[in-house]
């Protein structure tokens, strides 16, 4: 079997790979959602909880990943209150793992706007009949919900983005590249930098990257 390094001399920017592996993922045909990445979000507890979501976006600079949720389930609840989150990618059948760090802000407006337009009617229907995360008493509820929404919007040929549903950035601070490595002696490396604060527009002015081969 051959196994992967990654590049030497690393390469000042980490995102560029990233993007790069997220394509081969996708055209390998290998993987239903080659964009799924494990979302961890901290509550107000400490609490750590993770779960699936879809990278959508990747933009390289200024850095940062987007994904697409409800504003108000467990993990808007625990961003609104803990914006560190963190993420991790694995395509298995690749032997590549990718590791996330950052900071989650929402995503504009007009960006949240023009993703939900994309999306098929079905779906953006369902996005106001679900108040993700909350208790129903019995599947029923939700489907009699949904039947409301669509008897709602029967008429509406642009069906409007709920304001609980949008987008994130995750604005990169730490970035992990791990491939499979023979006898188990895997490649790592780990790209670091300072994101600073938060500006008024809700974006950072991240420094530059910094990067480190580690011990597998
Ligand atoms: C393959 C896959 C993709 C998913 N993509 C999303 C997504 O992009 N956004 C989302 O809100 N939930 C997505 N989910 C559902 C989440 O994993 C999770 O159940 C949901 O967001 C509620 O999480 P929370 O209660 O922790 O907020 C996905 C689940 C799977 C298995």
């Amino acid at each position: 079997m051959n196994f992967e390094q990654l590049p030497e001399p690393l390469p000042d920017d980490p995102l560029k790979v990233l993007n790069a592996w997220v394509a081969e993922a996708r055209d390998s045909g290998i993987y239903p959602n080659p964009d799924a990445m494990a979302l961890s979000t901290v509550d107000q507890n400490g609490q750590p909880a993770t779960r699936i979501v879809l990278c959508k976006q990747l933009v390289c600079d200024p850095g940062f990943v987007v994904f697409y949720t409800n504003y108000g389930s467990a993990k808007g609840e625990a961003i609104a209150g803990n914006t560190a989150v963190s993420a991790v990618f694995h395509w298995d059948s690749m032997n590549r793992q990718a590791r996330i760090e950052g900071r989650a802000t929402l995503s504009p407006t007009q960006e949240s706007d023009d993703y939900f337009a994309s999306r098929d009617r079905e779906s953006q229907v369902g996005a106001w009949a679900s108040a993700q995360s909350q208790v129903i008493q019995e599947r029923s509820q939700l489907l009699r919900a949904m039947q409301a929404m669509q008897q709602r919007f029967a008429a509406t040929a642009e069906i409007p983005r709920p304001a609980q549903w949008g987008g994130y950035r995750i604005w990169l601070s730490a970035v992990e590249l791990w491939t499979r490595g023979e006898a188990r002696l895997h490649d790592r490396a780990r790209w670091q930098r300072t994101l600073g604060t938060v500006l008024s527009d809700g974006s950072y002015q991240p420094g530059d990257w910094q990067s480190c081969r580690l011990q597998p």
